[in-house]
Order: structure tokens, then C-alpha cells, then sequence
């Protein structure tokens, strides 16, 4: 399931019950932090979190999160090491408050949000979804989260945008890779076209677990789409740009052949070292059995269409 809803979602589902009544405090702890003032759905009792989802038909099939434990510590942050530890402990450095983001580019009304105020205007929701990286193993993710065309609509965009670019924070001095200039240019920056940044199943997420993003994890602020492969997701981000032409973007700049644009989880279009016809699933302190990779994640029924005139294995 993709999205779920106050009647569909169990709470043993995702972590033991005590937990799981906990859960909301937490959220509206995190709201404290973010902003006093914000009213969400779910701060009413007759009102659940779950209530301003958009509608749709969403598949069915049944998710069970993986520890949040193996989620904060098998990170992939190569502003701070190329290796999962590393990077985990190394991100503790990152001072994330205050901050803002930049919102410019083909807008009519170009903002720059503190944090906080971003957050206050939008509706916060629990996300479950699965999450596939491109090095072949996959984990199944409860994100805190906004709808980026909720944020994207309230700066108006253009007619003539068509992407939009983030680009994470440039910090050298608590980032290692940046100071040395190592492997990728830096920063860190990805990109969508505006429809898939529209889409409603990518969001902007604060939080995990209920609770605030863990800075390993891209804190205060990333990107999630879960029908692409994880380095899509870019983290910690300080600038939006709406474009008229596809931008550059790290890993396509770094190897084109190797991460494509669109990165569309797709089990028919191997990377060039190996296949991505299965997955190894981060489900305990050992992978489980691998499972089947599906197109577009399994998110298929409600993305396929955006890429319906194209050759996905030319497209990749
Ligand atoms: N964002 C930034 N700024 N720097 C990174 O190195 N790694 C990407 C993506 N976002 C990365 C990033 C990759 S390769 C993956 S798989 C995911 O973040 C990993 O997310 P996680 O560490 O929360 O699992």
C-alpha cells in the first residue's frame, strides 16, 4: 500500500502499539519545532493525519517498514564518506537550524522559506513507501512528509518551467568529499521534470518514524520520489529552481551511462555492472531473501503514465 489511510493502516503494521500511540505526540512535537500555530487534520481527535490524502486508486499491497535502526545506519551521504558508517556518524556534524530554502527560477513569486514557515503552511503526512537503490537493495521506509506540488503551487510557477532543479547544502567544512573535491561535483544537486515533481506521490520529508528526520537520513529537508532510484532523493536541501531546460545533475554529470536522468526503477534496464533484476531486501541486521525488482517500484498503476510516448530502456 502506498498511501494509507486512518481505516486501512493497522498500527502493528508498523511497530509495536505502545509505539504507535506515541507516534502522534511525537509528530505534533515535531510541529513544535517547526512551527506553534500549525493546526494539521490529525490534531483533532475526530480529524486523523490521514484525512487530507489525495484521492486515487492506490494498489494494495501490504508494506512492513524496516527498522528504523537499519534505516538511520546504512546511509548513502557521500558529501561526508563514501561508506554507509561513516557518512552516519560524520552527518552528526551538520548544523541544521536555522535554515532556509530558495525557491526561484521561473516563478512568479520566488520565496526564500525559512524552514519553519515552509513547513507551517503545509499539511504533514505519513508516507510508507518502498525505497529501491540503484547499488541493488531496497528497504520500506514511514516518511514524515508535504506534497512538493502543495509547496511548488504556492510560488506560482511559470508556463514555461518544465524542471525542477535542488541542490543540497555546500558546507566544506564539516563535509569532507566537498573540502577535498572528491569524486562528484559538488553540490550535491538533482532534478525532475515539473509533472513528476507534481506528482502526488513525491513529497518533501521532515520526519521518520514519526519523529524528526535523523540528519544521516537528510535532514532537515529532502526530496522523495519512490518510483526512481535512491540517489534521486537528493538530501538536506537549500534550493529549489524551477528551469525551462533539463539542468545537469550529479550522477548524470558523473556517469551518464551508469545513472540516467530519469532513473525510473526499471528491473529490464540493467546498470552496466550489474542487473537490476532483483533487489536485496534491508528487512533485519541481515538482507532477506532478494525480491523481485518491479517497474517503477511497483508504483506503476499511478506513474506509468508520465512516461507513456517514451522508450523507457532509451529513457533510463
Ligand atoms: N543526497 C545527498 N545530498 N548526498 C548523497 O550522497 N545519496 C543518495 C540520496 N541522496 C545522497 C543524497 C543516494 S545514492 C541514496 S541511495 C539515498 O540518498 C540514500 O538515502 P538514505 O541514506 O536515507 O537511505
Amino acid at each position: 500500500m502506498i498511501i494509507k489511510t486512518q481505516k486501512s493502516i493497522a498500527a502493528s503494521e508498523i511497530t509495536d502499539p505502545l509505539i504507535f500511540k506515541q507516534r502522534r505526540q511525537i509528530i505534533k512535537s515535531l510541529l513544535a519545532i517547526t512551527g506553534a500555530g500549525f493546526a494539521p487534520a490529525w490534531a483533532s481527535e475526530n480529524k486523523p493525519m490521514w484525512d487530507n490524502l489525495p484521492q486515487g486508486d492506490f494498489s494494495t499491497h501490504e508494506l512492513t517498514p524496516t527498522p528504523l535502526e537499519l534505516i538511520k545506519n546504512y546511509t548513502n551521504y557521500y558529501e561526508f564518506a563514501f561508506n554507509k558508517e561513516d557518512s552516519t556518524d560524520l552527518a552528526q556534524h551538520l548544523a541544521i537550524d536555522p535554515w532556509s530554502v530558495e525557491i526561484s527560477g521561473e516563478v512568479e513569486k520566488p520565496t526564500r522559506f525559512h524552514l519553519e514557515d515552509m513547513v507551517r503552511q503545509q499539511t504533514l503526512e505519513e508516507r510508507i513507501y518502498r525505497f529501491r537503490c540503484v547499488e541493488g537493495w531496497s528497504m520500506v521506509v514511514p516518511w514524515v512528509g508535504f506534497s512538493l506540488a502543495s509547496l511548488l503551487k504556492s510560488v506560482k510557477p511559470l508556463s514555461r518551467a518544465r524542471f525542477v532543479k535542488f541542490t543540497s547544502v555546500h558546507e566544506p567544512e564539516v563535509m569532507p568529499n566537498q573540502r577535498s573535491n572528491a569524486m562528484l561535483t559538488w553540490p550535491y544537486t538533482e532534478a525532475l521534470r515539473l509533472d513528476e515533481a507534481m506528482h502526488p506521490l513525491t513529497i518533501l520529508a521532515v520526519g521518520l518514524y514519526g519523529d524528526v528526520l535523523p540528519k544521516q537520513n537528510g535532514a532537515p529537508l529532502r526530496l522523495v520520489v519512490p518510483w526512481k532510484y535512491g540517489f534521486k532523493s537528493i538530501k538536506a536541501i537549500v534550493k529549489i529552481e524551477l528551469l525551462e531546460k533539463p539542468p545537469l545533475t550529479t550522477w548524470n554529470q558523473a556517469a551518464p551511462h551508469d545513472y540516467g536522468f530519469y532513473a525510473n526503477v526499471n528491473p529490464d534496464v540493467p546498470h552496466p555492472r550489474w542487473s537490476q533484476n532483483s533487489e536485496r531486501q534491508l528487512n533485519s541486521r541481515f538482507f532477506t531473501p532478494r525480491r523481485q525488482t518491479e517497474l517503477f517500484n511497483g508504483y506503476g498503476e499511478q506513474v506509468a503514465s508520465l512516461y507513456r510516448d517514451m522508450d523507457l530502456r532509451h529513457f533510463f
